[in-house]
């Protein structure tokens, strides 16, 4: 039955009363029946596709991923899927990197990879093997601080503390990109690292004093 038929038919029910809505019911049924035999063969061609690719791919699960986070080799099972950060505060036990929003955007899981500031949420752990990872954890020598810790104690710029870390890593990435020529170019080059305590004035003169030190 040809598309042009199915509508008259169907007009034809609308238009006739109940005996008529029978026949629309076949019409329909019939074209529901069609387009299932139309698709019968995709089906089965779709099950023969999966029976040949085998069992299941098993590289996408767990394996040994050696990471060099402040100069000592640590070896976690690691599925492909997770992030540096998780990798290390869930996997390692370095808690000292902090998970904001996991998604990019207030710079609490910043570290150092290869001596560049990286947010740790948005690189995968497996991408990081044979490189030189710095936490916050690594920056003292003891008990001596380095420069921009010692700088953020100086300057009081924490409240809560939950962001320094970050930006602590931020700090020394900026200065170590030169970025700490004004108060507004480290306001602008710090500008990924949030602080819900509106420590910013702070956190901008323990970076310049930081800078003059490290300089
Ligand atoms: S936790 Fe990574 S940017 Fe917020
Ligand atoms: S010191 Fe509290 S979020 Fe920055």
């Amino acid at each position: 039955m040809s598309t042009e038929e199915i509508s008259t038919a169907e007009i034809g029910a609308e238009e006739a009363g109940p005996e008529s809505t029978a026949s629309r019911r076949t019409v329909l049924r019939a074209g529901v029946a069609a387009a299932a035999v139309g698709a019968a063969p995709l089906a089965t061609g779709r099950n023969e596709a999966v029976a040949e690719a085998g069992p299941a791919d098993t590289r996408t699960g767990p394996a040994r991923v050696a990471l060099k986070i402040n100069g000592k080799v640590h070896e976690p099972e690691l599925e492909p899927r997770v992030t540096l950060l998780d990798a290390l505060r869930e996997r390692i036990g370095l808690t000292g990197t902090k998970k904001g929003c996991d998604r990019g955007e207030c710079g609490a899981c910043t570290v150092l990879v290869d001596g560049r500031r990286i947010k740790s949420c948005l690189t995968l752990a497996v991408m990081q093997q044979g490189r030189e990872i710095t936490t916050v954890e690594g920056l003292a020598h003891g008990e001596r601080l380095h420069p921009v810790q010692a700088a953020f104690v100086g300057n009081d710029a924490l409240q809560c503390g939950f962001c320094t870390p970050g930006q602590m890593m931020s700090a020394i990435g900026c200065i170590d990109e030169g970025h700490t020529g004004s108060d507004a170019e480290i306001r602008e080059w710090m500008s990924g690292n949030l602080c819900r305590c509106s420590c910013y004035p702070n956190i901008v003169a323990a970076v310049r004093q930081a800078a003059r030190e490290l300089r």
